[in-house]
Formats: structure tokens, sequence, C-alpha cells
């Protein structure tokens, strides 16, 4: 096997027989950065100077063919040659040029594949165009091939959904020519190259492929992409512009429609959308590194125990019987038990209903479940998590229970929302094996998972927490113990500061309308209606003896709770919701409570725009999470950020709100802090780390790396 081009280490080529086969090998993910970019060159240069080269075979090395485009580069100064370059070489390539595909074949990696004469995909291979999901739209071609190849139809949805198919739909919908057994995507591609070659099969190039030519349909398709795409990406910038570039692939010659696909390109690189969500993409790879994850190995964790079978409980049994684990739930009583266990079952009879699971299926799935009213059962578990009622003293008994019956080694998780931590821990004789779970309803759905972390816990405990939540397919995020940890702690404090804006003027339904302007599915409002107010109320309730007489406090969710409106399950709340409906009517006799409540505090009620609404939410917002990083709550700004676009609907787009606080710069944060700290200096003071770095001339991002 002698070598036959220059080799850049990260593409290598290898002559075998008549065929180059080009190795792309750039850990860990095969990403075309500049060296791969020019490796890839010169090897198809070589294939086309050596008349020895009869085909070229482009493989990867590792776990994938190419991830895409080395998304690192990404706002940095291009270095040539770029990746449509790259691309037309491979296609303008006089010899046939093969792509054997395993693994990942995502944006600018299936660009390439698109670029070749012939591909083939073993078992293993997911193809895809998953630019939106990075604010970007396929930049190497892919909005001007894939149509050509597969059709506008397949390619929009391809684009606009950026999901992974699988080698044998790629193959149907026609992205690949051949599906090959097994795992070896080089054997299977020198394979089918010698084939090729045998039968001097021709250069065939995707540019020339006749999947437009029914132009009705594809303009159909077009048109009604681009209804849907306009009523469903509200505030997204680069849907539109697939629209854009693919209708140029319908209506212009191939080089013309490469030109305006790489303006739309690079208009998305420009636009902040690009750089909230690529953000966001890494962000949510980082918060996996904790100290513990890297100093310690996991427990084991085979089998769940689950004490409380309420709104919680239950959701966390169904996330852990998804993950295909044995839970056994322990309730107060029978009845208790029998209601746990409905509460799981009512989750899998709704999938039945919808068509989304089988009878036997769920049978399957509650084969696994199990219930008992003593804790004995769980003697044998891996890890228990309580979610009993919010009461340190019913948690503290739980745990003293789990202290006398559970194994040696045994995880003890609490998902209290609020509660010291410390102190549950404090109260058995095995702190260490004690940890905060802390899931968001509904768990089997909410992505987030707070990993609480208490003073006495042992690394391996808490990397067994980052394993369960890889396990359960969440996103988890290290948290220090504190009121409300990273999450409900900030949540309370841009909640208050959204009610002192109620008082002072706008109304919810205002607030609400800037909140999803913004970009939130629902606004704060409508978020109470939705989770209930009785559950805030008790909190204030247990909290006014200890509530700083001097802080602000708005009573108006007092009145309503007051008159039993807890939002969507009894009908009213902020809104109303006649017959059960689920989304909220405007109610004139809130508006009225608000005004009593004006009149009682003495405010004249003033005008908010939606760009002050904002201004004042954000702040609060960011203030806290600037005060969550000092005191090591979160370990960095990105923990915060992933914890709100995990778990708080924050618009994916803007990266989180720390990334935003960046956006907008933080010296424009704290004079609107100072500002609004003039008319209430108690609630509006300047955390000192957002102090620190204005001084510094630095900015969040700038504390992201220093971990
Ligand atoms: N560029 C740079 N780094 C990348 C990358 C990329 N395209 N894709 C993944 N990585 C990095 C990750 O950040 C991670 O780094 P870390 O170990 O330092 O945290 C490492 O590679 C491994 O990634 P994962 O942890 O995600 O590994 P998995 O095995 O779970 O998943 C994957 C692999 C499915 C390939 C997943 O990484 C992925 O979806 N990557 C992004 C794919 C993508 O969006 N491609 C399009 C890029 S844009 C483009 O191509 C533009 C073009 O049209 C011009
Ligand atoms: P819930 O009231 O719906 O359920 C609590 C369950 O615990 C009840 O079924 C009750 O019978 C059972 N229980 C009480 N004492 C028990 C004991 N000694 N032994 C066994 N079972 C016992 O409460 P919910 O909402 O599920 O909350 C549970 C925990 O989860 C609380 O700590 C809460 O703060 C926390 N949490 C709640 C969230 C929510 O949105 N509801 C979100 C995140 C955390």
């Amino acid at each position: 096997m002698a070598v036959a081009a220059p080799s850049t280490s990260l593409v290598n080529p290898s002559r075998q027989g008549d065929l180059l086969v080009v190795t792309i090998d750039n850990p860990p993910v095969n990403a075309l950065g500049v060296d791969v970019r020019r490796g890839l060159a010169a090897a198809i240069g070589a294939a086309e100077s050596d008349a020895g080269v009869k085909a070229v075979l482009i493989v990867g090395a590792g776990r994938n063919f190419i991830a895409g485009a080395d998304i690192r580069e990404f706002g940095q100064t291009p270095q040539p040659p770029s990746l449509p370059e790259v691309c037309a070489a491979i296609e303008n390539c006089s010899k046939p040029v093969v792509a054997a595909i395993h693994g990942a074949a995502l944006g600018g990696g299936l660009e390439v594949a698109l670029a070749a004469h012939y591909r083939l995909a073993v078992p293993s291979a997911k193809l895809g165009l998953p630019e939106v999901a990075l604010g970007l739209l396929p930049g190497s071609g892919g909005t001007q091939r894939a149509p050509r190849l597969i059709g506008a139809k397949a390619a929009l949805e391809l684009i606009l959904s950026g999901r992974h198919v699988g080698a044998k739909e790629a193959l149907s919908l026609g992205l690949v020519d051949r599906l090959a057994e097994g795992s070896d995507a080089l054997a299977a591609g020198l394979a089918y190259a010698e084939k090729l070659v045998a039968a001097k099969a021709p250069v065939r190039r995707t540019r020339d492929a006749q999947g437009l030519a029914d132009a009705e349909a594809s303009r159909a398709a077009l048109e009604a992409a681009r209804a849907d795409t306009a009523r469903k990406s509200r505030g997204l910038f680069s849907p539109m512009k697939i629209i854009e570039a693919v209708e140029a692939a319908l209506t212009k010659p191939f080089d013309e429609g490469m030109k305006i696909e790489r303006q739309l390109f690079l208009q998305c690189i420009d636009s902040p959308q690009r750089a909230g969500l690529i953000h966001a993409f890494f962000a949510e790879r980082e918060v996996l590194k904790a100290p513990e994850t890297k100093a310690a190995k996991p427990r084991p964790l085979d089998t769940a125990g689950i004490v409380g079978g309420g709104t919680m409980g239950a959701g966390i049994a169904v996330a852990m019987l998804d993950a295909g684990m044995p839970v056994t739930m322990i309730e107060r009583d029978e009845t208790q038990l029998a209601r746990g266990r409905a509460n799981v079952e009512k989750v899998y009879d709704g999938l039945v209903k919808k068509g989304r699971m089988t009878p036997e299926a769920k049978a399957a799935v509650m084969a696994r479940f199990d219930g008992s009213t003593r804790y004995d059962a769980l003697a044998k578990v891996d890890i228990v998590v309580e979610a009993v009622f919010e009461d340190i003293e019913v948690k503290k008994a739980v745990f003293a229970e789990l202290d006398r019956v559970c194994k040696p080694g045994c995880v003890l998780a609490t998902n209290t929302s609020y509660l010291d931590i410390d102190q549950i821990a404090a109260s058995i004789s095995r702190p260490g094996d004690v940890v905060g779970l802390h899931f968001f309803s509904p768990a089997n759905i909410m992505k987030l998972l707070e990993i609480v972390v208490p003073a006495k816990v042992s690394a391996d405990v808490v990397a067994t927490g980052f394993e369960l939540a890889k396990k359960l397919k969440k996103v988890p995020v290290r948290a220090g113990v504190c009121d409300g940890f990273i999450g409900n702690r900030i949540l309370a404090v841009y909640r208050q500061a959204a009610d002192h804006m109620m008082e002072d003027g706008a109304s919810p339904y205002d607030i609400d309308a800037a909140v999803r302007a913004f970009g939130y599915p629902m606004g704060p409002f409508q978020v109470s209606d939705l989770a209930g107010g009785d559950i805030g109320w008790a909190t204030r309730k247990r909290k006014a003896a200890t509530r700083d007489p001097k802080a602000r406090y708005v009573q108006v969710a007092d009145r309503i709770c007051e008159r039993g409106w807890f939002g969507q399950k009894t009908q009213r709340g902020y809104y109303l919701y006649p017959e059960g409906a689920r989304t909220g009517q405007p109610d004139p006799e809130v508006l009225a409570i608000i005004d009593a409540e004006r009149q009682r505090a003495g405010v004249t009620p003033r005008k908010f725009s939606e760009d002050e609404i904002m201004r004042r939410y954000m702040a609060a917002m960011i203030n806290e999470g600037a005060n969550v990083v000092h005191q090591r709550i979160a370990l960095r700004p990105l923990d915060v950020d992933v914890t709100f676009l995990y778990g708080y609907g924050f618009p994916r787009f803007r990266g989180g709100p720390m990334k935003y606080a960046d956006t907008v710069g933080l010296p424009k944060v704290l004079a609107d802090i100072r500002e609004f700290a003039k008319e209430d200096p108690v609630f509006w003071k300047p955390s000192p780390l957002l102090v620190e770095l204005v001084e510094r001339g630095a900015d969040f991002a700038s504390l992201n790396q220093s971990e």
C-alpha cells in the first residue's frame, strides 16, 4: 500500500490497486476543519494527476464518516479552500468518486458525499443536514444537490427538520445508491468501487440529477414548505433562508443556485441566532464535564426505587421505565400506592390511546414496575429517588428508612425543590451517598436534571447522577445547595420583577405577550396557571415569616389564590379557561383585582413598552444568574444557560440568559440595573460578579473557559 498523494495526517490517501482510498482521520468526529479541506482537495488533485488511479474512495476513520463542518471555525476568518470549493473539486473529478458511509454523515459531511458520484452506506450510517439546528443552512451545495437528487419535497423535509435518517431510509429516499451489510464501510466501499471500475461506470454528477424534473410538483412542495415554515418557525431566521435557497435550486442553473446558497449561508453565519445556537450546542456538551465525572466512575445503575407516587414520583418512574430499568415504588399506604401505579399507567394508557404504543408493549413495560408499602422492597436496588411531600421532617423520616434497608453503596437521591439537602444527608449514617436529583415536571418529558451536590457527597455518587441522566436521555447540570438551586432560585427573582411590573402598570397579559415575543413558548403568568398557583402560594406562606420586611411584596397572586383560582386545573387563574380550554382568555376580574392592589399599595400605574418589560425581566434573570455563578452554585455561566434552555423554555436561539447578556453587552445590563435600583435599591442590587466583569471589560463567555 503506497502513499500516492501528500498527506496532511488528517486526510490519508493510499493506493489499493487502481483505487485511491482517501481516509479522513480527524478525531473525534472527522469535522471538516481547514486541514481536512486542504487534504481532501490535495487528494482529489493527486487522483486526477495519477493515470494509475481509476477511482477514488472516501471513507472516515473511527466511529463516523464526517460529522460536518468544524463548528468551532464559524465566526472566525475563513481559511481556503472553502468547503463548496472542495465539494466542487470532488464532483468535477474526472474519475468516479465513491463515498462509503458509516456513522454520522451530517451537514458538510453529507454534502461531501452528495458531491461524490456514488454513495454506499452501512447500517450504522446516519445521514442528515442538521444545519438548521445551528441557525444555518447547508452551505456547501446541500440546498442545491439534495433537491436534485431526492426531489424538492424530501429535501425540504430533511433540511428544515434537520433530522438524521438511517441507512435504510437513506436508500429509499435515494440519498445513497447502495446499502451494505456489516459494519466495515472500507471493505464494502472497496468492493463497490472495484465493481464500478470493472463495469467502467461513468462519473455521475448530482448537479445533473433529475429530481426536480417535475417542476409543478417541486413548486407545490416549495410553497407547502414555505407556508408551513411561516407558521411554525416563529422568530427563527434560517428556516426561511432555507426555503429561499431551495427555491434557487428550482429556478436557477446549478452554479447560480450555489452562489445564492452562499450568500444566504453568510447571512445566517452573521446572525446572532447562529451564535446563540452554536453556544447552546457546545454548552450542552460542556455541562457533562463536571469535576466529579472526571474524577470518579459511576456506581452500578441497573435497578431503581422511587418513594412517593405523586406527580413527580410517577413521572420519574416513567422516565426510568422508558430507559428499561425495573422500578419499585414505595407509598404510604395501599390506597396511595394504587394511585401511584395509576399515575404511571395513565401515561402509557395515553400512548396506547394515541396509537403510539401497543397494549402488549405497555404490558411489557408495566411488568418491570413493582410497588410496595414496605421499605424492605428496596433492599437490593442501586438507586432510590425520594419524591414525597416537600417537608424536611417527612423527608428525613423517609431517609431514615432508606438508611435502614438499602444495601451499602445504594445512591440515595432526593427530588426536593428547595429544601437543604445537607440537612437531609446529615440526618443519616451515610451522608456520602446522598445527592439531589431535581427533575422537572412532567419528569418523563422535561429534559433538565439538576444534579445537586451536597457538601459530603462522594464523587462517584455525583458521577452516578450524570450517568442516570445519560440513561434517561436527560441533560444534567451540576448545581450547589441553596434555596432553589440554579433554576428555581433565579426564577424566583425574575418572577418578582414580573410581579413588580404588574403592580406598576403592565397587565399580566402585556408581560406574557412581551416574553412570548422574545421567543418563549409561554409567559410567566401562563406558566403559573399551567403549574398551578397553589404550589407557589404554599411556598410564599411558608416563607412569610422570614421575608425581609423592607422587600417589596406584591400581593396580587395571593388575592387570586384566595379565590381558589389556581390556574388551568380550576378553570381560572390569571386567565379564564372555560370548559377546560388549554389556552386562556384575559379576565377583566383579574384586572380589577390588580387595580385594587395598586390602590392599596399606593401605586399610580404607568405604561410599559415591550422593550422595557424585557429589559427588566432579563436584567433580573441575568443579575441572579451572575450571583449563582459568583457563589459557585453554578460552575460556569454556561451551566445557567443550559438550565434555562432545558428547564424553563428559554429561547434556544438566544443561547441562554448569560449568553444573551454577553450579546447585549454587560455594561448595558449593569447600567439598566443601576437605573432600576434608583426606585427599588433593595430588589435591584448589582451582582458583584457583574460589576467585576464590567470593570475588567470581560464577559460571561470568558468564565466558560476557566474550568
Ligand atoms: N465540529 C466541531 N466539533 C464537533 C462537531 C463539529 N461538526 N461535531 C461534534 N463535535 C465535537 C463535540 O463538541 C464533542 O467535543 P467534546 O468531546 O470536546 O465535547 C465531540 O465532537 C464529540 O461529539 P458528541 O459528544 O456530540 O459525540 P456523539 O457521538 O454523541 O455524537 C454527532 C456525534 C452525532 C456527530 C454529534 O456530535 C453531532 O450531531 N454533531 C454535529 C453535527 C452537525 O451539526 N453538523 C453540521 C455542522 S454545520 C455544517 O456542516 C455547515 C455546512 O453546511 C457548510
Ligand atoms: P405530590 O403531592 O404529587 O406527591 C407526593 C407523594 O408522596 C404522594 O403521593 C404521597 O402519598 C407520597 N408520600 C408522602 N409521604 C410519604 C411517605 N412518608 N412515604 C411514601 N410516600 C409518601 O408531590 P409532587 O409534586 O410529586 O412533589 C414531590 C417532590 O418533588 C417534592 O419534594 C417537590 O418539591 C418536588 N418537585 C416537585 C415538582 C413539581 O412540579 N410538582 C418539580 C420538581 C420537584
